[in-house]
């Protein structure tokens, strides 16, 4: 957890903390979590009281508009979440390990992962799947740093999995899915993100996992929920998973929002000459005025400057 001073929101609540999310789970209260990439969306989730954000890698599509989360890179993420920090108090924040960035070798997963915590504040990283990431998420636990795990749909290997699509839909699959989740939380990931699963799988895996669930598209037994912010507000036009809902329809007021302004310019009603400009007592603007008019002045050509 950074120890930096934090700007006082005037939110009374206390900062979550890994082991008040595991509390928020046995006392049956929901995590509310969100994903942020820069810091106005930041302070809108703080004054909106989620429990969690996460620097998603869906950033390489919603903001940077790539169609897939894999281009992205550590230093872009690091910009985006160090961002977020500045706008962030109370929720816990949660840098998303980018792909390459943890695959290769428990050394580069450490060193990422050690670069989240000390260039951007994060106070936990989050990788995806199960299998060979076991090894990296323990090996970053094991540096002193938390860890989140992600299984179902993991859209660094969506190629691998045929695409964008549910997983664990059939009885081989499910039980691939529990074995992976169950290998995350015995080396010691705080979380797990369900993404894509169906609900009956979901139902039956949670009680049998100690470690707090947080769904995207798994259904309603899930401990939380995570929404990606720009699919939730209606920001971002690309593909609509099936398990959005929108809340917000943004992306139509910003329209609204640029149209009304460029109509004003082009008519000529922005600036208002009252509202929007500055004003120079009459003296100053004479004594200008002469400046303007002195001979040397008029001598000079712009390259003399
Ligand atoms: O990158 C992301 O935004 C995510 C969430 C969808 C869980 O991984």
């Amino acid at each position: 957890m950074s120890t930096a001073p934090k700007k006082a929101s005037g939110s009374q609540r206390e900062p979550v903390t890994i082991p008040g999310i595991a509390e928020m789970k046995r006392a049956g209260e929901k995590v509310v979590m969100v994903t942020a990439y820069d810091y106005p969306s930041a302070q809108i989730a703080e004054e909106a009281g989620v429990d969690v954000v996460l620097v998603g890698d869906t950033a390489a599509m919603v903001v940077l508009g790539y169609d897939a989360t894999t281009p992205v890179g550590m230093d872009e993420m690091l910009m985006m979440a160090a961002a977020v920090r500045r706008g962030l108090e109370k929720p816990l924040l949660i840098g998303d390990m980018p792909f390459g960035s943890y695959e290769v070798s428990n050394e580069d997963a450490i060193r990422n992962a050690q670069r989240f915590v000390k260039e951007a504040g994060v106070d936990a990283v989050k990788l995806e799947r199960g299998g060979p990431s076991v090894d990296r998420a323990r090996a970053i636990i094991r540096a002193g740093i938390p860890v989140m795990g992600h299984v179902g749909l993991t859209p660094q290997t969506a190629s691998q999995l045929g695409g964008f699509k549910a997983q664990g839909r059939t009885g081989e699959a499910a039980a691939t899915l529990a074995e992976e989740a169950l290998a995350l939380q015995s080396i010691g990931c705080f979380a797990i993100v369900f993404e894509a699963i169906p609900s009956a799988v979901t139902e039956a895996l949670v009680p049998r996992l100690e470690v707090p669930v947080i769904g995207i598209g798994a259904g309603p037994a899930t401990d939380g929920q995570v929404l990606v912010l720009h699919d939730l507000l209606g920001v971002y036009e690309g593909h609509r998973p099936k398990f959005v809902k929108r809340y917000a329809e943004v992306r139509k007021e910003m329209l609204k929002g640029i149209r009304g302004y460029a109509d004003d310019v082009r008519s000529g009603r922005f600036p208002d000459e009252e509202k929007h400009t500055y004003s120079i007592p009459q003296e100053e603007l004479e004594e200008f005025a002469r400046y303007l008019d002195d001979e040397s002045l008029a001598a000079h050509t712009p390259w003399d400057w």
